[in-house]
């Protein structure tokens, strides 16, 4: 393995505003987010109103600072380039790297990790970029890629390129590491057996229409990219990417769910305030706070990307219509608060989380 190097960063936070939806604008919902320039995004509150001038422009808008916001003109290559791009070179020095969405049910996370057909996602662009990588690399350097897919569905660990396995279960190592146990691990060696990979995971991920997103993502998916170098057999580094799309919070009022997508919403709202509260503790400065992941399957698996041995960024997303307003005013705030941590990378570290064999 590589000399170890440890380096200080904080968390790029991104913010990207989705196109109104045909249901919004038939709704007649005004849009209320706008981006003022490249990182700044005002939220106007559509209820408050005043006849003082000065008091109404004060309580009625909120501008809100991230690394980089996108527009909802904003293409998938733009988002991309803006957030992603640069964790591939991470990956390949022998560092980790984890990229995961957030926002409330129906605001694109999907549609930015995962796309569509035509409009690839950062899963595929990140995967073609590291086989690009490997193609240009030197042809002393020996590279091995394998891939994991699983989802947290129900509080429930499953394996989507596996999932007859069932239910698969978390163990912590003495050093306090997360590992999935009997995760399946595929070696890949080009694109388009990655992307065959992933379209089969996908394909067993649990997805259903509700109210708010007729194909809503009913649990939280992570994909893990491990790349490992060798030169003459002996092993140089290896780096981990994780890839995450987070199912979104949500409204019982909203979705109008019931029985089981009810059910569904309990625990994804669970494990997002669990995501939530270890967020807060750690951007808060004081040296004797106390994090506590262990709340959910969540948490835990996210455990070494939120504390340390990760570049991890995060994309948050909106609606930037008026029906949508309580929805964006408080991922605004969670991913405002996400803005605070800082996490330490160490070259060829411990994963995020590791299958077992
Ligand atoms: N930037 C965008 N441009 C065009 N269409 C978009 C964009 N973002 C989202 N959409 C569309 O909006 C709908 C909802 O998006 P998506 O399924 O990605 O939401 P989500 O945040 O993953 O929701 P959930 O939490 O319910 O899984 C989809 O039909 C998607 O194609
Ligand atoms: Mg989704």
């Amino acid at each position: 393995m590589g000399d170890r190097r440890s380096t200080q960063s904080p968390s790029p936070v991104a913010l990207r505003i989705r196109p109104m939806s045909a249901a919004e604008l038939a709704a007649s919902a005004r849009r209320i987010a706008h981006c003022v320039d490249q990182q700044v995004v005002v939220l106007q509150n559509p209820t408050e109103g005043s006849n003082d001038a000065l008091r109404a422009s004060r309580t009625r808008q909120k501008s809100y600072l991230f690394d980089v916001v996108f527009d909802s003109t904003a293409t998938q290559e733009t988002v991309y380039h803006g957030t992603t791009q640069g964790l591939v070179a991470v990956v390949t020095s022998g560092c980790n790297a984890t990229i995961f969405t957030y926002g409330s049910t129906g605001c694109g996370k999907t549609y930015t990790m995962l796309g569509t057909d035509g409009e690839l996602g950062i899963c595929a662009r990140t995967l073609a970029e590291l086989f690009q990588t490997i193609e240009d690399s030197s042809s002393d350097v020996e590279y091995e890629v394998s891939l994991s897919y699983l989802e947290i569905y129900n509080e429930m660990i499953r394996d989507l390129l596996s999932p007859s396995l069932g239910c698969l279960q978390l163990r912590e190592d003495a050093s306090g590491h997360v590992q999935v146990a009997g995760l399946t691990k595929v070696p890949a060696t080009n694109t388009d057996e990655v992307m065959q990979l992933l379209a089969r995971g996908n394909r067993h991920r649990m997805q259903e229409p509700t109210a708010a997103n007729c194909t809503s993502s009913r649990s939280h998916a992570m994909l893990q990219v491990i790349v490992c170098q060798r030169h003459r057999g002996r092993e140089l580094r290896h780096g981990h990417l994780c890839m995450i799309d987070l199912a979104g919070s949500e409204r019982a009022a909203q979705t109008q769910n019931r029985g089981q997508r009810m059910k569904e919403g309990a625990h994804i709202n669970r494990s997002l305030l669990a995501l939530g509260n270890c967020i807060k503790a750690l951007s808060q400065q004081a040296s004797s706070k106390y994090v506590n992941y262990r709340d959910s399957k969540l948490t835990r698996l996210l455990k070494d990307s939120l504390r340390g041995n990760s570049h991890t960024v995060m994309i948050a997303h909106i609606s930037p219509a008026s029906t949508a307003f309580e929805e964006s005013r408080s991922t605004l705030a969670y991913a405002q608060r996400a803005k605070n941590i800082c996490t330490t990378v160490e070259q060829g570290a411990l994963p995020p989380f590791c299958p077992t064999p």
